[in-house]
This record gives C-alpha cells, sequence and structure tokens, in this order.
C-alpha cells in the first residue's frame, strides 16, 4: 500500500505566521520495491474551506521543494494543503498538511511599548547591565475564544506569559538577525492557555543580542532600551473577534533578573521575585522604531535538547566544588536551591578543568574577543525553596562550579540547548572511538546551532561564515538545517554590503564590523572585511544545501546575493595586483590575490600552541596564495553550476546566460591558477600539505603534473608521520583528495591515527565534543585557551558517511545513491542510517571471519547502485535487500 508521510510546508511542520511564499515537500512509503512518483497533485483550499489553488494532475516524480505558483495568500489565514500522489505501480495515496499565513506585509495596529527605565550602552561583563524588565498588559475576554494567536517580538529577547503560564518552552526569541533590516516576531497558538473573564499577558525582555556589548547590531539608532510589539487576537465561536496591542497603555516594572549578558551571566534576586507587591509599576512609552525590518520567524526556535545529570560531583585541590555533566555543550543548569534567605548560589561554568583538576576559565582573550566571557549565574535566595534557571543567558561547558549550597546528584540538571532540528542520521560501529567521535561532532553541531550557527558557544557566539562554509554538508547529513539556514542566508542578504562583501562574521556586529574594515583596509581594499573561505559561505552553503536535499528553492531565493558576492571576487581579481607582482596581465586579472584573507585557518603545524598571534600574519599569507585563488574559482565555477541549473529546473533566459558567462570566467581563472599560481616544474608557492590537497580535490592541477602532486602530497603526510595537517579550509577536502589519488588507505590512516593532531587523539584525550585546534592539551597537560567547542574540523564526518559507511550519492537529493561499503582491517560492522528528502536510506554491514553481509533499504522515490566488495554491481529500486559475499575469494 502506497502510503505519504512527512509531509513539510518551508521545511518545518505546520509553521504558524509565515511570509513567505511557501513550498512543500513530502516523503512515500510502499510496502512495495521499486516505488516511484508518478504524478502529483496540490490542492490549498483555505480556513473556511474555500478553494483556492490547485497544481492539477504533474506528471512529475519530485516529492519535495514544491512552491505553489500564482497562489494569492490572505493574512492571517489557515491554509489546508492536499497532496495526491501516484505510483509506478498504479497505487494512489493522499494526505494533508496545513500551514498560517503572518501578516504579509499588512500594518499592525500595536504599537511598539518602549521601557521607560534608565537605559544606557551596555557593558560586557557579569552583573554589569540592566535589570530585565516585565510589560504586563491585562485583557477581558467575553468567553472563552475558539482560535487565539499571539504575535510578538521584542528588541531583546523574551519570554511571554498568559496567566503566569509560559507560551511555549523556546528560548531567545526574537532570534539573532541583522536587526536593522530583520527582526523576526513569533506567532504562538495560545488558544489553550486564554480564558473567559480576565487575562494577564506577560513580556519578560532581557538584553539578548539586540542590547548585548558583544554583539550590537551595527544600526544607526539605537536607544538601547527594552520594547516590544504585540497583538493578542481571538476569535469566538459566533465568528466575531477582538483584539488586544502594545502600546503606551502596556505597564512595565523592573523584575528579579537584576542583570543577564549572553556571554557574563545572569544576576537573580529572587526576594524580588517573593515580593511583587513592591514592584513600581511605569506606563511605557510609545517607540518610534517602525514596522519595515519586521518578518514572520522562519526556522525553528531555541529548545531544550535533552536534560542532563551529573556524572561526578568533584572536589578540586583548590577545594571547589565542580559537577561534572561527562559532556560539553551549550546550555544552563536548573538547579533545585533551599538556602536561608540572602543566600547567594553561584554557578560558574567552564569546558575543561585544569592539569590538576581546578576550574578553568578556557576564554582566550584577544583583539577584545572574549572579554566579559565570565559565564556565571548568581541566585539570590528569598528564603524560599525555588527551582532556578537562568532565562537571558547561556554557557559553553561541561563543568559548573558551584558555590554557596552543597549539590547532590538529584539537585541539579545541566539543560542542553539548541535550535529545534529533526535529527536525520545515525552512526554506530564496531569501533568505541570512532563511535565517540561521532557523537562529539554531533554535539559541536548542537552547541553550536543556537539561533545561528556560531564558532562556539563559550567564548564569542559569531556567525563566523567560515566555519559553516567547511562544515554545511556535514550539517546537514546529521540534522534537518534547511530553515535554519534559510534563515541565516537571509541575515547574510541583509549584510552584504554596496560591494557585494559578505562579512567573515553574519550577523555582522559588535567588534566584528569595526575589526574586519580595518583589516580590509590595512590591505588597500574598500568595504567592509571579509576574507576568501569565508564570504563564500554565501554560494557554497546553499550549493550544500541543494546537494544533500536538491534545494532549488534556496538557490533561487539567494541567487542575487550570490551573484553579487562572485561578481565582487570577478573584480577584485581584476583590480588587485600584488606589489611587485611579474605576472603576465593575462593571468593575472583571473587571480584573487590581493587583501585580506585568512589562509587555511589553524594549520595544526603553525599552531601548536593556540594561535599564534605573533605569527599570524605571515602565517595567514603562508596558505592564503593558494586559498584565495582556489576558493575565488570554487564561488565563480559554483554559482556558474548553479545558475545551470536554475535554467533547467525555469527556463529563464538569464540564468542561461549566467551559466554561460560565469562558466566562461570560472575556466579562465582555472587556467590563471594552473599557470600563474603552479609553477612549471610542479611547485606551489607553499609546501604546506593544504597547498595539494586542494588542487587536487578540485581539479585544478594541469595533467602532467598529476602525479608530482600525488607525490607531494603523499610525502608531507609522511613528513607528518602519518597525521593531518591541514587548516579550517583545507579538512573538508583532504580525506577525498587522497581517495582521487587512489590512496584511500592513507585517508584511513589519518582517521585511524591517535597520535596528535588527529580526531581520534582528541577523543583518547577525553574530548566530548571538537575543538577549535587539534591540539586541546600541552605535553605538560595543561588545557589550552582556545575553545573545545568548535565543529570545523568535525566535517570528517561526511567523508566517514560516504567511505565507512559505504553511503553515498551521485544525484542531489539523493535521488540515486551508490552504496559501495569496503571492508578495512578497522571495523568488523559499521551501520549508517539517514533520512534523505525521499524517505530513510540505510546501510548495515558485518564482516565475521570472511563472511561479509550487507543489509540496504532505499526509500521510494530513488534508485541505488550496490556494489560489493567482490566487485558486483546490483541496480535497485526501493526496498530493502540482503547481500552476502566471502572477502578475499
Ligand atoms: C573564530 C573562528 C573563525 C576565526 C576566523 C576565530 O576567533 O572562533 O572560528 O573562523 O576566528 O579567523
Amino acid at each position: 500500500m502506497l502510503k505519504l508521510y512527512d509531509l513539510q510546508v518551508i521545511h518545518e511542520r505546520n509553521p504558524l505566521g509565515i511570509d513567505e511564499i511557501p513550498y512543500v515537500s513530502w516523503k512515500l512509503d510502499s510496502d512495495w520495491q521499486n516505488t516511484m512518483q508518478q504524478t502529483y497533485q496540490i490542492d490549498v483550499t483555505d480556513e473556511r474551506g474555500t478553494y483556492c489553488w490547485s497544481s492539477g494532475q504533474k506528471a512529475d516524480g519530485r516529492n519535495c521543494f514544491h512552491t505553489f505558483e500564482g497562489l494569492r495568500l490572505q493574512p492571517k489565514t489557515r491554509y489546508d494543503v492536499r497532496i495526491s500522489v501516484t505510483d509506478s505501480h498504479g497505487e494512489s495515496a493522499s494526505e494533508s498538511t496545513w500551514f498560517e499565513t503572518g501578516f504579509l506585509g499588512k500594518r499592525w495596529e500595536a504599537d511598539w511599548s518602549c521601557s521607560p527605565f534608565r537605559s544606557t550602552k551596555r557593558k560586557p561583563g557579569f552583573g554589569k547591565q540592566q535589570p530585565a524588565v516585565i510589560f504586563r498588559q491585562k485583557c477581558k475576554l467575553k468567553e472563552k475564544p475558539v482560535k487565539a494567536r499571539l504575535y510578538a517580538t521584542a528588541h531583546g529577547v523574551y519570554e511571554a506569559m498568559i496567566n503566569q503560564q509560559k507560551v511555549d518552552d523556546r528560548s531567545f526569541a526574537p532570534e539573532h538577525t541583522v536587526y536593522a533590516k530583520l527582526l523576526c516576531y513569533q506567532t504562538y497558538d495560545v488558544t489553550d492557555a486564554v480564558r473567559a473573564g480576565e487575562n494577564t499577558l506577560d513580556i519578560h525582555v532581557g538584553d539578548g543580542w539586540y542590547l548585548c556589548a558583544a554583539t550590537r547590531p551595527q544600526m544607526k539608532k539605537n536607544d538601547h532600551r527594552h520594547a516590544v510589539l504585540f497583538q493578542l487576537e481571538v476569535e469566538y465561536a459566533d465568528g466575531s473577534r477582538e483584539r488586544m496591542v502594545s502600546g503606551e497603555h502596556t505597564l512595565v516594572a523592573e523584575g528579579p533578573i537584576r542583570s543577564a549578558d549572553l556571554f557574563g551571566g545572569e544576576l537573580y534576586d529572587g526576594r524580588i521575585e517573593a515580593d511583587q507587591d513592591a514592584w513600581s509599576w511605569k506606563p511605557c512609552k510609545v517607540g518610534n522604531y517602525g514596522y519595515a525590518n519586521l518578518q514572520g520567524q522562519v526556522g525553528a526556535p531555541v529548545k531544550p535538547k535533552c536534560s542532563l545529570a551529573p556524572v561526578a560531583i568533584l572536589q578540586s585541590p583548590k577545594g571547589e566544588q565542580i559537577v561534572d555533566f561527562g559532556q560539553n555543550m551549550a546550555g544552563r543548569v536548573r538547579i533545585k536551591i533551599d538556602v536561608p534567605a540572602g543566600g547567594e548560589i553561584i554557578l560558574e561554568h567552564c569546558e575543561v578543568l585544569d592539569k590538576e583538576g581546578n576550574f578553568f576559565n578556557n576564554i582566550m582573550s584577544a583583539g577584545g574577543v572574549g572579554k566579559g566571557c565570565d559565564q556565571k549565574d548568581v541566585y539570590i535566595s528569598s528564603g524560599k525553596p525555588v527551582v532556578y534557571e537562568p532565562h537571558f543567558t547561556y554557557h559553553g561547558f561541561r563543568f559548573v562550579k558551584v558555590t554557596g549550597m552543597k549539590v547532590t546528584s538529584e539537585s541539579i540538571r545541566a539543560i542542553a540547548l539548541s535550535t529545534e532540528k529533526e535529527e536525520l542520521g545515525t552512526f554506530e560501529c564496531s569501533d568505541a572511538s570512532l563511535n565517540r567521535l561521532y557523537s562529539n561532532i554531533c554535539w559541536s553541531q548542537r552547541s553550536n546551532m543556537l539561533s545561528i550557527p556560531t564558532d562556539c558557544p563559550q567564548r564569542e557566539k559569531a556567525g563566523w561564515t567560515g566555519d559553516m562554509l567547511v562544515y554545511s554538508k556535514t550539517a546537514m547529513l546529521n540534522e534537518d538545517c534547511t530553515s535554519f539556514f534559510d534563515r541565516w542566508l537571509k541575515n547574510m542578504t541583509c549584510d552584504q554590503d554596496e560591494y557585494g562583501i559578505i562579512p567573515m562574521v553574519t550577523p555582522n556586529v559588535g567588534s566584528y564590523p569595526i575589526i574586519g574594515k580595518f583589516s580590509h583596509l590595512s590591505n588597500g581594499v574598500k568595504g567592509q572585511g571579509t576574507s576568501s573561505g569565508w564570504g563564500d559561505a554565501a554560494v557554497i552553503v546553499p550549493y550544500s544545501m541543494y546537494e544533500v536535499t536538491g534545494d532549488t528553492e534556496v538557490l533561487r531565493i539567494q541567487y542575487e546575493t550570490m551573484k553579487r558576492w562572485v561578481d565582487y571576487i570577478i573584480t577584485r581579481c581584476k583590480e588587485g595586483t600584488p606589489k611587485g607582482c611579474t605576472r603576465d596581465k593575462e593571468v593575472e586579472q583571473y587571480l584573487w590575490d590581493t587583501g585580506y584573507h585568512y589562509g587555511e585557518w589553524l594549520v595544526p603545524s603553525q599552531n601548536k600552541n593556540g594561535i599564534d598571534m605573533k605569527n599570524l600574519k605571515q602565517i595567514m599569507a603562508s596558505s592564503s596564495c593558494y586559498t584565495a585563488p582556489i576558493f575565488g574559482w570554487y564561488s565563480v565555477s559554483t554559482f556558474g553550476k548553479i545558475a545551470a541549473i536554475l535554467a533547467e529546473t525555469s527556463g529563464e533566459g538569464t540564468y542561461t546566460e549566467d551559466a554561460r558567462l560565469y562558466a566562461d570566467q570560472a575556466e579562465k581563472m582555472k587556467n590563471a591558477f594552473c599557470k600563474g599560481v603552479i609553477t612549471e616544474d610542479g611547485m606551489m608557492p607553499s609546501d604546506l600539505m593544504g597547498a595539494y590537497v586542494l588542487p587536487i580535490y578540485f581539479d585544478l592541477v594541469p595533467e602532467q603534473l598529476k602525479e608530482r602532486f600525488a607525490q607531494k602530497l603523499v610525502a608531507s603526510i609522511e613528513a607528518h608521520d602519518n597525521t593531518m595537517d591541514t587548516g579550517f579550509l583545507g579538512t573538508p577536502y583532504l580525506m577525498d583528495s587522497l581517495v582521487k589519488i587512489g590512496r584511500k588507505d592513507l585517508a584511513l590512516k589519518l582517521l585511524w591515527q591517535r597520535k596528535s593532531p588527529s580526531w581520534l587523539c582528541e577523543v583518547d584525550q577525553g574530548g566530548t565534543t571538537i575543538w577549535e585546534n587539534c591540539f586541546g592539551y600541552d605535553e605538560q597537560g595543561n588545557p589550552s585557551s582556545l575553545s573545545f567547542n568548535h565543529y570545523a574540523f568535525g566535517c570528517v564526518a561526511d567523508w566517514i558517511y560516504r567511505n565507512v559507511a559505504g553511503l553515498d550519492t551521485d544525484t542531489p537529493g539523493y535521488r540515486h545513491l551508490v552504496i559501495h561499503p569496503e571492508p578495512d582491517q578497522y571495523l568488523t560492522c559499521c551501520k549508517r542510517t539517514f533520512m534523505t528528502e525521499q524517505g530513510l536510506s540505510s546501510v548495515h554491514w558485518t564482516l565475521e571471519d570472511q563472511n561479509w553481509n550487507l543489509e540496504v533499504e532505499i526509500p521510494c522515490n530513488a534508485t541505488a547502485d550496490i556494489i560489493l566488495p567482490n566487485g558486483e554491481v546490483h541496480k535497485v529500486g526501493s526496498g530493502k535487500y540482503h547481500f552476502a559475499c566471502v572477502i578475499g575469494d
């Protein structure tokens, strides 16, 4: 029987309050093998059951990213979407889903309510901010409504409560965005929360990103005040409606949170909470902030991922009481407190302990980053027993030093936070350390996907673009990141400047714009700061999304942003000539070889003792001589491919023309690289490992030099005692470049390497997340001051899934899978599952003596080539299969 499941609108389940043109996706399930979708039909009706739109029956096998071309949406309306499908066995199935629109650009009736309390520019550090405020409004409802929606947003971050109950368990609404241009509002279904008679709406607002010193947005006008905008709209059984809106009549009071900062932590005074009668309620001022930057939230909110009990409660040599949760993460603690009034409970967070086992704050402080990262929460007791969890902060930690009370394993939990996303994959094999590496990668991903992709949860919490360029494909193979990335890419578009530059951090906030501009200007380049490999995320992240899911929508939506970025690269190539350059103009004009670039970043051999600040400039130059021209070419050629994809799917002429132009430009850049960067006798301007990895991987080596490059790469690995020596930008391509030159054995050697630097060395040293730098500890065992929770080097998971488990594809969106596990001397079994855009795929192989067994699952609407170790190839359609062979015959 054919069934439809996993129906999604804009890659979310039943999104509320969307201001987007929606698209819909679904999956097929069937008892039959070889099931392919033959036709589909989409019908849309509104909440009154009125027919709105139909695609008509289409002979089309695509089951995802279908837009409703020509559908005219009404604001604040629920739409039902019915999908009907027929398959290759003549069966049919239908299923429905729904979504609800938001304001769709229509004017808000509410005014901004703005706090009248004294407000100044925030300072970094614990306890240095003004109190969080509570906005309150009451309303009387004539009866219990049949439908109630709360639309809300804030300057700061907020938690909304109706009748003292939180409206949901999200944190940090309204998300981290480029506020001057994009501020999300949230829509809540509060039908169950409101009642007949009096209702109280409280919106508790803390500083969040909007007001925080380290993440202050680039805005001409910022009055540093907490503010809210909300509309509570209800509908009664008789169809009549009522609305309650924010404005000057909204009251506001300073509450028990005396200060809160995303980096510094929160100070909560329970005595103030207990004495609510003493709160001083004041009417709000009306804020003249306008509505132009408002948009219904895209992408899921930040939610608790899980709660962890302590694995140990330690007493350090210094006498500190330290709770070990056994897992590094982003989040905060929930603690039962029962101490006399005025008692202070201090919670200090860290990722690692020092060599002796004492509390250790590993926050590198350089160039302003890391300033004020106190990671400390303090609760002052009212004398009543409470369960306290901070509201407007989060930390990167595994250990918590607790002062002021005795903790037991029952009294404290760590609450891991992350943007809510569905997990798409699993990985398990016969080796415990590889399983731990997989878990570490997943934990670093979770910890660093908190509203935006961040570099690390304890130091910068910043949307470094390059880190995600490196990691985006792996991210997509672990969790459903589509709508999360969609939101972040919108930020990127907002942050693009008049030159087309995508900054190195997005949202480009706090001190980053100044640091960026300065590094750019000191290299004689105009516009905001960027770097090759970082700004290129504008093209590479959407393309990775497309590769994994087949998402052409993101390519269409981000098209202009990508185009402006690649045009910037092309201009930089043309206009920039390095001092003393002797290259032929014909070659030089196609090379990106001037400006500020990070290079590969954190190449192990160059950063043994943390980031080598003294020699940073020289270190960056030693690899940017190849990363800049290569990533410049990579963006331009990928953009050419994207134009060709859109030309094919939409048939639009401009795409066809762009496809030709940018492919041509990319070809010239490639030739320039071969002539201008690689010398005739096959030398690279630098002898780093990445200098060979990248040209090999990207096919940038002239035919006659291929052998030489392969030898150079192997020699470089041998010279490093069979350890990896690539930085952020080289590592995603290291293992594949070895497969490409026929040395998968060497790639496996690197994967299974236990000497430092290597992935498993981190595991052996007790890592529970992926480290910023492979050297977490020095030779004496002292922890580094860098972060222990950066996902970039975790990009190896993508290679492991394809090359160890053997689950791969040669088609965007996994429409055609290539299953080719190869037994090796390291494992006796391995299992990988991945929820593709078509449905669940899985590979499970075992090796016992010489008997090799393989269980495979191929989802409906996909086909696969299954290549056995004995060379047999089976071409199959959807279904479950078993294969066996004897190895070594
Ligand atoms: C961040 C990185 C980032 C880098 C750029 C660091 O401080 O943590 O992950 O990509 O700076 O240089």
